[in-house]
């Protein structure tokens, strides 16, 4: 079973790369899944126009991006979130992406995460991507986002706070249930 992981976010401090990586790293070793980490870096493509698109200058990444997801059986994402919204080079991706197929996320189990310094954990990101994704065929089986990832957040232990693991806990047991794991 194949794993694509990645964050929404091109920061190479990016605390959703910390974030997805712990979650990607306890899927392979509880659910025996192979995990391909793609950093948004290897992404950072011109900016979308409809006049590019007509002159066929479709950014290869873009065809090298949806092919990573066709060989997906699950995918994990966190997502950063700018100004309450997605961050550029996420939503650009996304926007090139569903010119090329509109259901480029393969209709593939997804656990959707986002994390924050802020006291939401990216909840506003996350109220749009669950109203979105799913037109792009995103099959959100769970999300969860974390709050004050500072505080929360330790890359050997874990979630810290009790309550917020045990959340974690429950949403990441029904993302392994969509393989029957
Ligand atoms: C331009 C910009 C806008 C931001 N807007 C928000 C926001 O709306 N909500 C929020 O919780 N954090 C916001 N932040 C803080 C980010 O959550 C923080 O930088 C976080 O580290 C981004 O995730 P990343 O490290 O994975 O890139 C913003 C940061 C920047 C640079």
């Amino acid at each position: 079973m194949k794993l694509i992981a990645f964050a929404g976010s091109s920061s190479i401090h990016s605390i959703n790369k910390q974030f997805v990586t712990y979650v990607g790293e306890k899927a392979v070793t509880d659910m025996s899944a192979e995990l391909e980490l793609l950093d948004l870096n290897d992404y950072d493509i011109p900016l979308y126009s409809i006049d590019k698109e007509k002159r066929g200058e479709v950014p290869p990444e873009v065809h090298t991006f949806i092919a990573k997801l066709k060989q997906a059986d699950g995918i994990i994402i966190s997502l950063a979130e700018h100004n309450g919204s997605y961050t550029v080079v996420f939503k650009n991706l996304m926007d090139w992406a569903s010119r090329i197929e509109l259901g480029f996320f393969q209709g593939v189990p997804m656990l959707l995460l986002s994390t924050s310094p802020g006291g939401f954990g990216g909840g506003n990101v996350m109220e749009a991507a669950l109203a979105r994704l799913p037109k792009f065929q995103a099959q959100i089986v769970a999300h969860f986002s974390l709050p004050k990832f500072g505080e929360n957040f330790d890359q050997e232990k874990g979630i810290l706070d009790a309550a917020l693991h045990s959340e974690f806990d429950k949403k990441y047991s029904l993302f392994r249930d969509a393989f029957g794991n």
